[in-house]
């Protein structure tokens, strides 16, 4: 069957997963729907309907109008919206849970109270509210070792940490009021200590078939500095594990993420088909479960599309039909590193309006993901958010490092990027700081 296959969503990760269906031989036809126009998605795709992708009625039409046979929702939003119910709805399978399953993202209690109920491990302590009814107690049992979280989606602005956000126990109810002014439930959770990871699953539902261990950076400055972003970088090692983790750390992500996907199912009478970001914690006392995210992570899903072996048309088909059991997986033997370019002021007050030069040709081994940009007068320009991402794939961290640091830093403008990510001096850091959580 030839497939026309409806992308939504139009960052760097909506441009992997268009250049990974624009690799396979069953050559799909491609369309996007989405908020912005990604040139380097439009290269791909014969049809580009601009609109609101939280709207499910929009999208769907737009997937009618196309034929699609088939679809992906790249971000959280429209999963939460919806979007997936709704193409399901006019017989257009996806790949992307529907809302009731995206709840594993959208509400953090909801993926709390999930793993309690089914006696999952992986959950620190933690406490539902609404209101201050029993607040204070828990914020004094767990001072300076607490995390507080907004149980909706927030865009990365949901989440204060003990000694990184919240200083004090005032700061912690000052935060707590202002959930409780806007009528945002909350949780309250115990602040655990390691190192984060990644580690995504393909469903279809019953079947998982995971991908290699990822460490993404999110603090936009070196050495683990300053605020928070989507992610300013993430590698893979060669063996798909990575070097601060034992093989005992990649089965309890791996089993976690397992059982989680069977007591969706249980749980919401359905099956969860798409893709399950599971990320996690390595500490002293095992893997501890941060947070689940619906769909594929960016910039993780740069680096493993980029090293998929596997024919991602026949995949996807795979989650949809429910016949995951009957694929193998495969993802090239090779170490990845990507890092995004990103305007200066990134992420709090970043220019917007520069003009982007792509390099004119990218090195064996290197892939270039377009994210936050527009074309005005023929002018490729930065819209402020993360620009570009380069991916070096090589036989070692170090050397696709130095590839895709290559590429980098001959991007000119008023952009930076995290030097660190991937260098031999930032994972020995890693691993050293593993082994003084392991042995503490
Ligand atoms: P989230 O949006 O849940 O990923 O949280 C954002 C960041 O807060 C995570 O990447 C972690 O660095 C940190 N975080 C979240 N929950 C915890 C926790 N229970 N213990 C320690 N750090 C956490
Ligand atoms: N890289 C983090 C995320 O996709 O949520």
């Amino acid at each position: 069957m030839s497939e026309t296959i409806l992308i939504v969503g139009s960052g760097a990760r909506e441009h992997a997963i268009a250049t990974a269906f624009a690799r396979s031989s069953l050559q799909p036809k491609l369309v996007c729907f989405s908020g912005a126009r990604n040139p380097g998605i439009v290269a791909l795709c014969s049809a580009y309907g601009v609109g609101n992708i939280t709207d499910p009625g929009a999208v769907a039409a737009f997937a009618r109008e196309q034929h699609a046979t088939m679809a992906i929702i790249g971000p959280e939003a429209p999963l939460a919206a919806g979007v997936a119910d709704s193409l399901w709805a006019v017989k257009i399978p996806v790949v992307g849970p529907t809302q009731g399953l995206a709840r594993i993202e959208s509400s953090k209690g909801f993926t709390r109270e999930l793993l309690t109920k089914y006696r999952i491990p992986g959950n620190p302590f933690f406490q539902r509210f609404h209101s201050f009814d029993g607040l204070e107690e828990v914020l004094v049992r767990y001072a300076n070792q607490h995390v507080i979280k907004d149980d909706g989606l927030a865009g990365g602005k949901g989440v204060k940490v003990c000694g990184d956000h919240l200083l004090s126990i005032e700061d912690s109810l000052a935060f707590c009021r202002e959930l409780v002014a806007h009528g945002h439930p909350f949780v309250v959770e115990e602040k655990v200590e390691g190192e984060e990871f990644s580690l995504m699953s393909f469903c279809d539902g019953t079947t998982l078939r995971h991908m290699p261990a990822v460490q993404d950076h999110k603090r936009a400055y070196e050495g683990d500095k300053g605020p928070n972003t989507g992610g300013m970088g993430t590698y893979t090692d060669v063996d798909h594990k990575l070097p601060f983790l034992d093989d005992t750390d990649i089965a309890a992500a791996q089993e976690i993420n397992e059982r989680v996907a069977a007591a969706l199912a249980e749980e919401c009478g359905a099956p969860y088909q798409g893709i399950l970001y599971g990320g996690f914690m390595a500490t002293r006392d095992g893997v501890k479960l941060i947070e689940y995210n619906a769909r594929f992570g960016d910039p993780e899903s740069l680096n493993l599309l980029t090293l998929l072996e596997t024919d991602f048309v026949g995949l996807c088909r795979a989650i949809v039909d429910g016949t995951l059991a009957d694929m193998d997986v495969r993802f090239a033997a090779k170490a990845s590193v990507c890092k995004y370019v990103v305007p200066e002021g990134y992420p709090d007050n970043p220019r917007k309006g520069d003009a982007v030069l792509l390099p004119a040709d990218l090195p064996e081994g290197v892939a270039m993901f377009l994210s936050a940009v527009d074309v005005q007068d023929n002018v490729l320009i930065a819209t402020g958010s993360r620009t570009i991402a380069i991916v070096g794939t090589a036989a070692t961290i170090g050397e696709a490092e130095a590839l895709c640091e290559r590429v980098v830093r001959e991007i000119p403008g008023r952009f930076f990027h995290r030097v660190d990510i991937g260098t031999g001096t930032a994972i020995a850091r890693r691993v050293e700081h593993m082994k003084a959580v392991r042995s503490a």
